[in-house]
C-alpha cells in the first residue's frame, strides 16, 4: 500500500498538478458495498470455471466495444436501441440494494454505458434463474405503478411502449445485442442503500425497470438486474438528486479483483468523497477521458504512441472511455500492438515467459509467482494518472495460465475493470470532471 502511494507520489511530480478538492459539506450520499462476485456471501460464487478458448470476460468486452461504437456511430436508431450485454462470469462487483417494503436484497451489475436501473420482477411472465429470491410488486406495499405520461416516463423516449392507448402504465422495452431483453413496467419504489458510510439506510423513491418479460440467452443463472449509471435522466445519477438533494454525482471502488473477498462501494450524490486528482470528462451518452500516453515501468519513457489514437473525433466518436462494465480494456490496433510488444518484451527478455502456442495473449505461469517486479504500467491522464501494476495488466485464468488484460478493438479506446481496480473514481456531473483516488482496499 505505501508503494502504492509512493509510486503516486511520483506521478505527482511528473505531472503540474491540479490541487486536490477538499470536502466541503457533511452531508452522506446514498452508498452500498459492492460484493465481489466470487466472495463467500456472493449468490453467483459457484459460477463454473472455464476453458482458456471461452474466455467470456473477453467475449463481453469486444460485444461492449461494438456496441459504444454503434451507438457514437448513431447507427443505432434509437427504436432498436440495445444496452450493453453483460455477463455475470465477467463482471466483478455487485452492487447489493433492497427494495420494496417490505425489503427485498437484489444483487445488480454497475453499467456506466446505460440508465435505466432494472431487475427482475415477479409475478414474471418469462423470469430466468436467478440465485436470489425475486422482488415481487404485489408484495410491496410502497410499490406504485407510473403513469405514460410522467415526466420520467416520458424521458424513457423511444423505451417506452405508451403508443397504446389501452395502455395505462409506462412500459418499457430493452434488447441486448445478444438476443436478451428485458420488458416491463416502468414504476416507483423505494430503494434502501444499505450505507457504505454510516450504519444508517439511507432510502429513496425512484423510478425503476421491473422486468417482468426478461429472456435470458447465457446458460445458467444470470444477475438478478442491471443498474444503470449512465448521464441520462433515467439513471439513478439523475433521479436521486432530484429525490435526495444531493448533488449530481457518483463515485464508485473495485477494490482488488483478483481477491474474491475484496469489498467495494458505490455512493451517489456524494461531494465530500469526491478527492483525488481531478481530469477533464467529456459526457455525452458515455464517459470521456483525456488519456494523453501509457508508460512501462515508472519513470521509463512513454511508449511511442501518437496522441492521436486517443482522441475524441468531432462527430463524438472515438476517444477514451472509462466503463464499469468492460471487464478489460480495449485500445485501438496501433495503440494495442506497441502497449503489447512492450509488455511482451518484458516477459521474454525479464522473465523467461513465452504465449501460449493456440492462445496469442495467453502465457504459462503465474502472475503472483513468476512476475515478481513487472514495471507498472502508466496510463498518463490530463493533470493525473492511473498506475496498473502486474494484478491490472494480466489476468490469471487457470492455474498455470494467464492472459493480457487488455485487447484490441478499432476506433475506439475503453478502460476497463482491470485497470480501474484499486482506485476510487468519482464522477462529477456538474463539473464534468473525474476524481481519481488510489484506494488499495476501497475502504
Ligand atoms: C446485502 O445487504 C443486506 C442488507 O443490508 C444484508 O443483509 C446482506 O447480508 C448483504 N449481502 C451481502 C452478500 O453482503
Ligand atoms: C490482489 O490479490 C491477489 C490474489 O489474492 C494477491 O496476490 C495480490 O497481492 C493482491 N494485490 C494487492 C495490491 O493487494
Ligand atoms: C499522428 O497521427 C495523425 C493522424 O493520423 C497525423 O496527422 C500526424 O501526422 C501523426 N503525428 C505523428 C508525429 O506521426
Amino acid at each position: 500500500m505505501a508503494s502504492v502511494n509512493n509510486l503516486l507520489l511520483i506521478i505527482y511530480l511528473t505531472f503540474i498538478f491540479s490541487p486536490c478538492i477538499s470536502a466541503a459539506s457533511d452531508s452522506k450520499g446514498f452508498s452500498t458495498n459492492l460484493i465481489h462476485i466470487h466472495s463467500p456471501s456472493s449468490p453467483y460464487k459457484n459460477v463454473k470455471a472455464e476453458s482458456l478458448g471461452e474466455d467470456t470476460a473477453l467475449k463481453s468486452t469486444l460485444s461492449r466495444h461494438a456496441y459504444i461504437r454503434a451507438r457514437q456511430q448513431k447507427a443505432l436508431q434509437p427504436e432498436d436501441f440495445v444496452p450493453p450485454p453483460l455477463i455475470p462470469q465477467a463482471i466483478m462487483f455487485l452492487a447489493n440494494l433492497s427494495i420494496g417494503n417490505p425489503p427485498t436484497n437484489v444483487y445488480v451489475i454497475l453499467d456506466t454505458g446505460s440508465d435505466l436501473f432494472w431487475i427482475q420482477c415477479e409475478p414474471c411472465d418469462v423470469c430466468y434463474k436467478q440465485k436470489d429470491p425475486i422482488y415481487d410488486r404485489t408484495k410491496s406495499d410502497s410499490y406504485t405503478e407510473m403513469a405514460c405520461d410522467a415526466p420520467l416516463c416520458l424521458s424513457l423516449g423511444s423505451d417506452a411502449q405508451c403508443s397504446d392507448p389501452a395502455q395505462r402504465f409506462c412500459a418499457y422495452k430493452y434488447s441486448y445485442e445478444d438476443g436478451a431483453r428485458t420488458s416491463g413496467l416502468f414504476s416507483y419504489d423505494n430503494v434502501a442503500f444499505t450505507s457504505h458510510y454510516s450504519t444508517e439506510d439511507k432510502t429513496a423513491q425512484v423510478g425503476f425497470g421491473c422486468g417482468l418479460q426478461n429472456l435470458n440467452t447465457v446458460t445458467g443463472y444470470r444477475d438478478g438486474g442491471v443498474l444503470g449509471l449512465g448521464p441520462g435522466q433515467v439513471s439513478l445519477v439523475s433521479q436521486l438528486p432530484a429525490v435526495g438533494k444531493v448533488s449530481k454525482s457518483f463515485a464508485y471502488c473495485f477494490g482488488n479483483v483478483s481477491d474474491p473477498n475484496a469489498g467495494g462501494f458505490l455512493v451517489f450524490g456524494d461531494d465530500t468523497y469526491l478527492n483525488g486528482d481531478m481530469t477533464p470528462m467529456v459526457i455525452d451518452e458515455f464517459y470521456h477521458i483525456n488519456l494523453l500516453g501509457i508508460g512501462l515501468g515508472i519513470g521509463e519513457p512513454r511508449l511511442d504512441i501518437n496522441s492521436s489514437s486517443f482522441e475524441r473525433k468531432p462527430d463524438g466518436s472515438g476517444g477514451v472511455v472509462i466503463d464499469s462494465g468492460s471487464t478489460l480494456s480495449i485500445f485501438v490496433p496501433e495503440v494495442y500492438k506497441v502497449v503489447r510488444n512492450a509488455v511482451v518484451d518484458k516477459l521474454r527478455k525479464g522473465y523467461n515467459i513465452r504465449e501460449l502456442r493456440k492462445y496469442p495473449d495467453c502465457f504459462r505461469g503465474k502472475i503472483g509467482r513468476d512476475l515478481e517486479f513487472f514495471p507498472t504500467m502508466v496510463l498518463y491522464l490530463e493533470s493525473t494518472g492511473i498506475l496498473n501494476d502486474k494484478w491490472s495488466i494480466f489476468r490469471q485464468r487457470y492455474r498455470n495460465a494467464f492472459c493480457l488484460g487488455f485487447t484490441s478493438g478499432d476506433g475506439l479506446n475503453i478502460i476497463g475493470n482491470l485497470a480501474q481496480q484499486s482506485y476510487k473514481f468519482g464522477f462529477n456531473l456538474v463539473q464534468n470532471t473525474l476524481s481519481i483516488e488510489s484506494k488499495p482496499n476501497c475502504r
